[in-house]
């Protein structure tokens, strides 16, 4: 598997997008912030932002996993820009869910509870391989661990971190009774599962021609 053909390249834009990165960093606080004048600074507060940081991760995960296949059956500057950042912006996804990690542990802390082993074993795997996979964008681990053995962390990397999101949504909207409107979860449910689709649409099509 080359790296292009896994949707992966050794060689984005060098140009650092600082905006983006304040954006993001902005944002997640912000949206702990919120929950935390709206619910307390209790377990509600901290569950809720919980809640949120991982969404606004969720929908900073789709840029880097779909950068690749957007920009092949879209071919626009916006796509193209996607795709010669898709560095960043995994960066910058690591970085919403770094405080999601907070919100959680807060969380944990404030109802004075561990989570439970599947969590553990699901979410931490998850959150290794986010770990690995930030420290490891930059150029110097591409040229030291090599391009095949990079662009196998990273394939491996984003359909870990896509099965955890999807899991996650699958399992709240099976639930007898959902947090939030059922709606939500399936709408995530169906992006991630769509998200999936035109990934192996494109891979479909790039093998054919
Ligand atoms: C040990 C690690 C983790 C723990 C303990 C944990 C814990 C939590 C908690 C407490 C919530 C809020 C629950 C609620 O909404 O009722 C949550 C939500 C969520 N987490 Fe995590 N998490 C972990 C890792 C991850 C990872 C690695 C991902 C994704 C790659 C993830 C994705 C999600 C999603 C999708 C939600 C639901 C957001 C929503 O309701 O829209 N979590 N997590």
């Amino acid at each position: 598997m080359t790296l292009e053909a896994s949707g992966l390249s050794a060689s984005p834009s060098r140009r650092i997008p600082w905006p983006l990165f304040i954006a993001v960093a902005v944002a997640s606080t912000g949206i702990v912030l919120v929950c935390l004048s709206q619910w307390g600074v209790t377990d509600q507060g901290w569950l809720h932002a919980s809640r949120y940081t991982a969404r606004l991760a969720f929908l900073l995960f789709l840029a880097p996993f779909l950068a690749s296949s957007l920009v092949y059956w879209w071919p626009t500057p916006a796509t193209r820009w996607l795709r010669a950042k898709r560095r960043y912006l995994g960066l910058s996804f690591a970085l919403a869910h770094g405080v999601h990690f907070i919100a959680l542990v807060m969380f944990n802390i404030t109802i004075g509870e561990t989570p439970d082993i599947v969590t553990i074993i699901g979410g931490g795997g998850a959150y290794l391989m986010i770990l690995l996979m930030a420290l490891t964008s930059n150029d110097w681990s591409v040229r030291t661990l090599g391009p095949k053995a990079w662009g196998w962390l990273h394939w491996l990397g984003l359909y870990d971190i896509w099965f955890v999101f999807t899991f996650t949504y699958f399992g709240r909207f099976t639930q007898d009774q959902p947090q939030e409107p059922r709606i939500i979860y399936i709408t995530l449910f169906a992006i991630a599962l769509a998200a999936l689709g035109l990934r192996i649409a494109t891979r479909l099509s790039k093998r054919r021609a």
